[in-house]
Order: C-alpha cells, then sequence, then structure tokens
C-alpha cells in the first residue's frame, strides 16, 4: 500500500474510534482523506489551524494544532511563528486573530460564518453612545467586528468578562453588544444593569445615566437566548442527578436555574473534574459531541436543535479549500487594526479572576 494510502487508512481507523458514534462509516471515510490533504497543505503552507470549542466534532478531534474558548484562542493567535493561521471559528475570531498578528494571512473558511452578536452593533452605534455618555469607559464583548473594538476602551471574553469589569476604576461601566452578559456579569460585580432602551424609557434623554452603573446594548445570541428555565426545570424531572452547566449568554434566569456558568472551555474542564456522571449542557450542540468523543463514562444530554449556522459552515471541505486557494483572507484596514489592537491588548493584561482560571485551553490529543 502507498505512503498515502495507508496513512488515510490508519487516519480512518482512529476518527472510527474516537467518532464513530457521531459520524457515519462513509462520511468518515471521505473525512479522513480530507484531513490528510489539509496535514500536507499545513505543512506545505507553513500555516497554524485553530479551532473553536463549538467546531463539529471530525473536525475539532483532527486537523487544529489548538482547540479552545475566544480568550485561549485569541492569547494562542499571538503567539504563532507560522505564516499562516487558518481560523476555524466565526470571523471576530479571525479578525482578533489579525489584529494581534496582522503581518500573517489570516483565513477563514467560510465568508458566511458571521454571528448575531457581532451584528448586533456597528462602529457608528459605539460613537453616538461615547457622545451620549462621555467619559464612561466602554467595554466590548469579543463577539464583535474590528472596527467596533476600535471604539472601545477594553474587550472582553466570556471567561474574563467580569475581571475586566472590576479592574476598571469607574462607578458606571458601557458594556457592550450583549444584553445577558452584560446581566450576568452586572449580577457577579453588583453593579445596577439598564439597557440603553432602558434608559431612554426613563424618559432622561440627556447626559444622564439614570442611576444605571452598567449600561448595556440589546444584542442576543441566536443560539443561546433560545434556552429557557422550563428547558432546565424539564430536563432535572427527567434527571434529578443531572449537573446543569450554561453559557452567560443565556438569559440570567437560566443561568440562576444553572448549577454552573462559564466560558465553553470553563464548561468542558467542569464536566472533566466533576463527580457527577450526568450533564446537561446549555450552549452549542456540538461541544457536547465533541466532549463525549473524548471522556468516556459521561452522560452529556444536549438540546441538539441548537447548531449555531455560523459555526456549522466550517467544514473540513471550507478549510481545505481555505490552504488550497488561501482564501477568504481577512483584510482589515491599518488604522482599525491599531486602535482595535488596544482594546485586545489591555484585555490580555488582565489577570483573570478565581472564578475565570478552569478557562484555560484544555490539552488533548488530536486524531491524525
Ligand atoms: P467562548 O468564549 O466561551 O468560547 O464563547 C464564544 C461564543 O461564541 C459563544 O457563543
Ligand atoms: Fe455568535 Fe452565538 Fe454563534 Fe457564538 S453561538 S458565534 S455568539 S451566534
Amino acid at each position: 500500500m502507498a505512503i498515502r494510502e495507508a496513512t488515510i487508512e490508519a487516519t480512518y481507523e482512529r476518527m472510527a474510534e474516537r467518532l464513530g458514534e457521531f459520524v457515519p462509516d462513509f462520511e468518515l471515510r471521505t473525512k479522513a482523506e480530507l484531513v490528510y490533504e489539509i496535514e500536507r497543505l499545513k505543512v506545505e503552507r507553513n500555516a497554524v489551524i485553530l479551532g473553536h470549542n463549538y467546531m463539529e466534532p471530525a473536525l475539532f478531534h483532527t486537523v487544529p494544532d489548538i482547540v479552545g474558548d475566544s480568550l485561549e484562542l485569541s492569547r494562542r493567535a499571538a503567539q504563532t511563528d507560522k505564516d499562516v493561521i487558518v481560523f476555524c471559528g466565526v470571523r471576530f475570531m479571525a479578525e482578533t486573530a489579525k489584529i494581534l498578528s496582522p503581518d500573517k494571512t489570516v483565513l477563514v473558511p467560510s465568508s458566511r460564518a458571521g454571528c448575531s452578536l457581532a451584528e448586533s452593533i456597528t462602529a457608528a452605534d459605539v460613537r453616538a453612545l461615547k457622545e451620549r455618555f462621555p467619559g464612561i469607559p466602554v467595554v466590548t464583548y469579543i463577539n464583535t467586528y474590528a472596527d467596533v473594538k476600535a471604539e472601545c476602551d477594553i474587550c472582553c471574553t466570556s471567561s474574563n468578562a467580569a475581571a475586566v469589569v472590576d479592574s476598571l476604576d469607574s462607578d458606571t461601566v458601557i458594556f457592550l453588544p450583549d444584553e445577558f452578559l452584560a446581566r450576568n456579569v452586572a449580577r457577579d460585580t453588583g453593579k445596577r444593569i439598564m439597557t440603553i432602551q432602558e434608559i431612554a424609557a426613563a424618559g432622561d434623554r440627556m447626559r444622564s445615566s439614570a442611576g444605571a452603573e452598567m449600561i448595556s446594548w440589546n444584542g442576543r445570541c441566536e443560539v443561546h437566548e433560545i434556552f429557557e428555565v422550563a428547558d432546565v426545570r424539564s430536563v432535572r424531572k427527567q434527571f434529578p442527578d443531572v449537573e446543569v452547566l450554561a453559557h452567560p449568554e443565556c438569559s440570567p434566569e437560566v443561568v440562576e436555574a444553572s448549577d454552573f456558568s462559564g466560558s465553553t472551555t470553563a464548561m468542558i474542564r467542569h464536566v472533566q473534574s466533576s463527580e457527577a456522571s450526568r450533564f446537561l449542557l446549555l450552549t452549542e450542540c456540538s461541544m457536547g459531541d465533541n466532549i463525549i468523543a473524548e471522556s468516556s463514562g459521561k452522560d452529556i444530554l444536549r438540546l441538539c436543535s441548537h447548531r449555531c449556522p455560523h459555526m456549522a459552515e466550517i467544514t473540513l471541505e471550507e478549510t481545505l479549500a481555505a490552504l488550497r486557494e488561501l482564501r477568504f483572507e481577512i483584510d482589515l484596514p491599518a488604522e482599525t487594526i491599531e486602535r482595535a489592537r488596544g482594546s485586545v491588548m489591555r484585555m490580555l493584561e488582565i489577570k483573570p479572576s478565581a472564578a475565570a482560571l478552569p478557562s484555560a485551553s484544555a490539552p488533548r490529543s488530536a486524531i491524525r
């Protein structure tokens, strides 16, 4: 057997062992060939592949050199010495990699990998807010585009949001654009929160923040906003021993009804270290499959209608095409990169709070 065929066969066997439960056999054979081609091109292009925790199992467990949550991937993107970064995640994540490594070629494998949060706010919206509330520091979630980051003072991710807010020497902060994350952070930091719409409804259109200590926007994650307290109750009724984990993009009521809340990697770490044997994950459903593929003996319940359509755009086929054709390259104006970099770097300098510590990337063994 030629070396190529033997390598593909060995990759197929390892994939079948780990992923046979989720991926039909005929697909595994095709995907093993794609993995082989991606690995070959990765060396030829001197590329590194970063993979977010929401990638489909056949991708997540094979080609990425580094996997993790938004914070971990941002840190790693800043450290690579490769010429090309292929970001298997959505566009705002690839833009963050470009902001941190402006001289590198950064690719996102699909031009359709957006995000409902990133699309909920524009740079002009932020400028209008700063005009209305002068001098109040603006924190923006990493799930925003580069031109929005450029208008803000500091970024945060789901794993360091409270630490970032606490680090600011200000009684009042503007927190954009995720209303639910803002409400969860307000609870954790003891701040009185109002959305910009609530402040307007309070009738004070002039410069006052109507007593709010945190001013939020009304962006929502189209995946996490769907979960309801009724989902938690009904699963608890059926499985009284279940431990419920909710991403902080879920509503504060859902987070309150859960046993643990944290970034995607913090959730993975929690499942790995918990004594419990059954978990409900209130997040994008591929992540549940990815955990099952790696940790035996744990029963992972997930509501599988909740797949992020943007993350689902990133496949092995698109990743191969990205490496072959060097598509879709992230191109940002130098001035935007310069200004957005300040916001991202200020975030990376913040020491994570004790609660956020488990968000560091989980070590894992990839199938090659
Ligand atoms: P994490 O930073 O927790 O990985 O979240 C990213 C995201 O888009 C969640 O919807
Ligand atoms: Fe955006 Fe939600 Fe998809 Fe994350 S899961 S990329 S926040 S739409």
